[in-house]
């Protein structure tokens, strides 16, 4: 195993160093050749004779040498390493790079993204993007270490599942041994975390992958994207606001210290007064949006519980409602408004919180339903009809075995930190992002199945389409 990473190399002054890496640049002066070497901490300048001549831009090498503190005049300030040098005594081409098609040595926005995503593996090279998986795995880890300190569990909840509606399309996957039976893929753990309720588990979290057929935005991505699932037992509205506030309190202070958090604690806003004081359900309060380390956090509450329903509500019932959730179906009424579910709809507050933060919603969440009676209410007024209501039967008879009062929340991991970071789209802070068109970056899904895949699934096309096998 390499046991030098580029920046280690720092304080070795005066003794051998191995370091493995890839050539990011090469300057030939005759009889001196310089190279920078780069791996995923950094740069470092190595001084090297006539067999560095035979390297190029992205070879992958091997250097033995010794580290030499620069004199003072050439230190390069620019670099962490730019006190030093590598005087090699040993150099060893591991694997020799074709000519790359896309530069990795510049921020990378300056690049087509199509060519950029179907060369992902080069494009992640530019340290802009590792930093951004670098950040992306702090972030993750501190949620691990900061829930399972609070007697949080991690579990996992199945991929192949039945629909979990949460507004968008499904994803749907055939069955091989159920032939014109179709799993879909989850939109969110949503109806698993209330069954691990049911369950016994009080404290639940998943870092979690959720897979929507919508279009994608700058902020939204498209097939698939991560949240923070969280789930409690025996809580208040106040409780998972409290937790979730200090939890990414901790996280900007810990992984993002140059941030500033405008205002502590996060103004607790209702959804009327956001829409008329700001015209919007998300609104941007920060006081100076030229400062990028702002961050202005809020919780949106009091929103109502249900909104007219439109055509292009994707989870509406079967064509007589009039009534779309304006969260999920199973976020609770406001206690005090139940008694309005009969006649004014329209007017019943919901127990849902979002969390708001530079413009951008990050955090959706809610106490939810717990009595099988209001849960039918409530799929009745969205239309549901008997089969769609079936379709979630094992909700209403799990609700039916003692079932504690519940809610959660679920921040979006990209979101968050495409926020954070202020960047121009959320596939910068994703790995393998699909692009804009739904296509899979370097392997170019969807493809294709062949015609004996379709016949072992039951599949007929009913149209050919281009490409088909
Ligand atoms: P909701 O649908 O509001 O709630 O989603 C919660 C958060 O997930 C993120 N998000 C996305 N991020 C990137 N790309 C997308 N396409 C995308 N869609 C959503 C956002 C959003 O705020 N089950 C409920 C949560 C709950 O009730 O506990 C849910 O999924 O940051």
């Amino acid at each position: 195993m390499k046991k030098l990473f580029v920046e280690q190399t720092i304080d070795k002054i005066g003794q051998e160093v191995e370091l493995y890496g890839w050539v990011d640049s090469k300057r030939d002066h005759k009889k001196i050749v310089f190279i920078d070497l780069r791996d995923r901490t950094g740069i470092v300048q190595v001084v090297g004779d006539e067999k560095f001549k035979e390297l190029n831009s992205e070879d992958v090498i091997f250097i033995k040498g010794i580290v030499k503190q620069r004199p003072e005049k050439l230190v390069n300030p620019k670099l962490k390493t730019g006190k030093i040098e590598i005087q090699a005594t040993e150099v060893k081409i591991i694997s020799k790079a074709k000519p790359l098609p896309i530069p990795v040595n510049t921020d990378g926005y300056e690049i087509d993204e199509e060519i950029r995503l179907k060369y992902r593996y080069l494009d992640l090279r530019r340290p802009r993007m590792f930093n951004n998986l670098l950040l992306k795995s702090r972030v993750t880890t501190f949620i691990r270490n900061y829930l399972t300190q609070k007697n949080f569990l991690e579990i996992e909840t199945p991929i192949l599942t039945k629909t979990t509606p949460e507004g968008a399309r499904d994803f749907l996957v055939p069955s091989r041994l159920q032939k014109g039976k179709f799993y879909a893929l989850p939109q969110s753990p949503q109806q698993y975390k209330q069954l691990l309720m049911v369950a016994g588990i009080e404290r639940y979290f998943q870092i979690a992958r959720c897979f929507r057929d919508e279009d994608p935005r700058r902020d939204r991505a498209y097939g698939e994207f991560t949240q923070l699932d969280l789930e409690m037992s025996f809580v208040d509205q106040n409780d998972i606001l409290t937790l979730t506030e200090d939890l990414f309190t901790q996280i900007v202070k810990e992984i993002f210290p140059d941030k500033k958090i405008q205002q502590s604690p996060w103004p607790r806003i209702s959804h009327k007064d956001a829409k008329e004081k700001y015209d919007s359900d998300k609104p941007d309060l920060r006081k100076n949006k030229e400062d990028k380390n702002e961050l202005a956090f809020a919780w949106i509450v009091d929103f109502p519980l249900f909104n007219e329903q439109t055509e292009s509500d994707y989870f509406h019932g079967s064509g007589k409602a009039k009534f779309a959730p304006s969260h999920h179906m199973f976020t609770s009424p406001h206690p005090d408004d139940v008694k309005l579910l009969d006649k004014e709809p329209l007017k019943v507050r919901g127990l849902q919180h979002d969390l708001v933060l530079n413009g951008y919603e990050v955090g959706g969440g809610s106490i939810r339903i717990h009595d099988p009676n209001i849960q039918k209410k409530v799929f009745d007024l969205i239309g549901f009809s008997e089969e769609q209501k079936k379709q979630f039967s094992h909700m209403l008879e799990a609700f039916t075995y003692g079932v504690p009062p519940h809610g959660g929340i679920a921040p979006g991991i990209d979101r968050f930190l495409f926020t954070v970071l202020g960047e121009p789209s959320i596939r910068e802070v994703m790995a393998f992002p699909a692009s804009s068109g739904g296509k899979t970056s370097v392997m170019n899904a969807p493809s294709e199945a062949s015609t004996d895949q379709l016949r072992e699934l039951g599949i007929k096309l009913t149209t050919r389409h281009s490409g088909e096998r």
